[in-house]
């Protein structure tokens, strides 16, 4: 087999393969999902093709940015478009190009990896594993009053409900450039969330609101008149209104968000399709069982390329030290580091001395962000402690500030 990068001649070959191991033919819309494989870099796309040239496998990657814990911005590889054809499947097709593509990542300085998976059991086998996590939350309208009426509040601690902002309803053609601009500063200081570079939204590639599918937008902008908000929503069968991401740029703006589509007449109930794990929006309901929590799912998972690198890019909550035995099967690959933090960095060394933790590299992947507590995976058996206390520890050390949350779908 031949896995080799496609060109700008056969990107219709990749693409039809891609859309064969779906299942689909090119021509089927895909649901407001734009025109997805317009925002591919075609020198990271792979072809995999049997010895007498017939295309077999796909697999890409997006050159992202992601936010680490410690609002720092790291290099991403988005790997996408993974697909082999149902009649080569489980010869190792998909094995050999996800090991073609980690070695390609690497040659290109990148020190991790991210993806969504259609599968759950697919990755973890080559070093992913599940690191942020999302959910939809169901409000029926008539149980949707806040607990807090809206001007409640000081100046010193406004985030609960004051609001001295306003809310402007606009369809998603007439938006500009202000989605882009609102995202992107969003996602800087939230941990766990993708840049979403400008080609995709001038190619509108993507799902709403990136997408041109029909949806009202509902802007918040600041008492200076500056948009620091956005929710992206539609109204559908039996009155449901459903939206698509709430950005905010702080805890007000998505309060007067929130406050705004559950405030909506004529609407049954109120679907929010994407919240982090931790968000405050059921604790500011007055009836907090109102906020139903459906299809609680992983979402980003995470590929370590550099264990010492990665450690040493992100930001620390506290002063700790650690040894990490970590083990990378697919790569075939093992090492032994001491990662100390001082003052909010890190510094991450290969050691002797005995480990605290024994962990698989997706693992490390998996607590990376702070999104998944290294202590369920030791008890889930997935991570070895060896000595009490370490996985306390390693609980507190490796926490972000806010939970790591993603919603950028690729
Ligand atoms: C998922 C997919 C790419 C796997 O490709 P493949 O070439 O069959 O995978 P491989 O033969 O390299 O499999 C490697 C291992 O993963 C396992 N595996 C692969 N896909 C799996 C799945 N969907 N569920 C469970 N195990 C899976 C294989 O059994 C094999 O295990 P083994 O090493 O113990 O034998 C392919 O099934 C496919 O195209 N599916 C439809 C599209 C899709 O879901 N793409 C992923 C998008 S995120």
């Amino acid at each position: 087999m031949e896995i080799r990068p496609t060109t700008d001649q056969d990107l219709d070959v990749f693409v039809d393969t891609l859309h064969a191991a779906f299942g689909r033919f090119p021509e089927t819309p895909i649901e407001g999902g734009g025109l997805w494989w317009s925002a591919l870099e075609t020198d990271r796309c792979l072809l995999a093709l049997t010895a007498d040239g017939r295309p077999v496998g796909t697999a890409a990657a997006h050159s992202f940015e992601l936010t680490l814990p410690g609002e720092t911005l790291v290099p991403a590889a988005g790997v996408t478009a993974v697909g082999v054809l149902p009649s080569h499947r489980r010869q190792g097709v998909l094995s050999a190009m996800m090991r073609h593509q980690l070695t390609e990542l690497r040659a290109r300085g990148e020190f991790l990896s991210v993806l969504l998976a259609s599968e759950a059991p697919i990755y973890g086998r080559s070093g992913y594993g599940p690191a942020t996590y999302t959910a939809r939350l169901t409000v029926p309208r008539h149980q949707a009053a806040f607990a807090f009426p809206r001007a409640r509040g000081t100046a010193d601690a406004p985030a609960t409900g004051s609001d001295s902002g306003s809310v402007e309803l606009l369809r998603r053609a007439e938006c500009g450039e202000i989605l882009e601009e609102v995202y992107d500063r969003y996602r800087r200081a939230q941990p766990g969330a993708l840049s979403r570079p400008h080609r995709w939204w001038a190619l509108r590639a993507g799902q709403p609101p990136i997408s041109p599918a029909p949806r009202y937008i509902a802007v918040h902008r600041d008492a200076d008149g500056v948009p620091d908000g956005y929710a992206s929503y539609s109204i559908g069968e039996a009155n449901t209104l459903t939206v698509d991401e709430t950005i905010a740029t702080d805890d007000a703006a998505y309060t007067a968000l929130a406050r705004f589509v559950l405030g909506h007449d004529l609407v049954t109930q109120v679907v929010f399709k994407h919240v982090s794990p931790e968000h405050p929006l059921r604790w500011q309901l007055a009836d907090f069982r109102a906020g139903e929590v459906s299809g609680d799912t992983d979402w980003l998972w995470v590929r370590l390329l550099d264990v010492p690198r990665a450690l040493t890019a992100r930001g620390w909550l506290m002063d700790g030290e650690l040894v990490l035995d970590v083990d990378d099967p697919f790569l075939g690959e093992h090492g032994r580091y001491l990662l100390t933090v001082r003052d909010g960095k890190a510094d991450c060394v290969p050691t002797d001395r005995e480990p605290d933790l024994s962990l698989d590299v997706s693992d490390l992947g998996s607590v990376y962000l702070g999104g998944t507590a290294p202590s369920t995976l030791v008890r889930a058996g997935h991570i070895r402690a060896h000595r009490p206390g370490a996985a306390t520890l390693a609980d507190a050390l490796f926490r972000a500030e806010r939970s790591p949350h993603c919603l950028h779908w690729f």
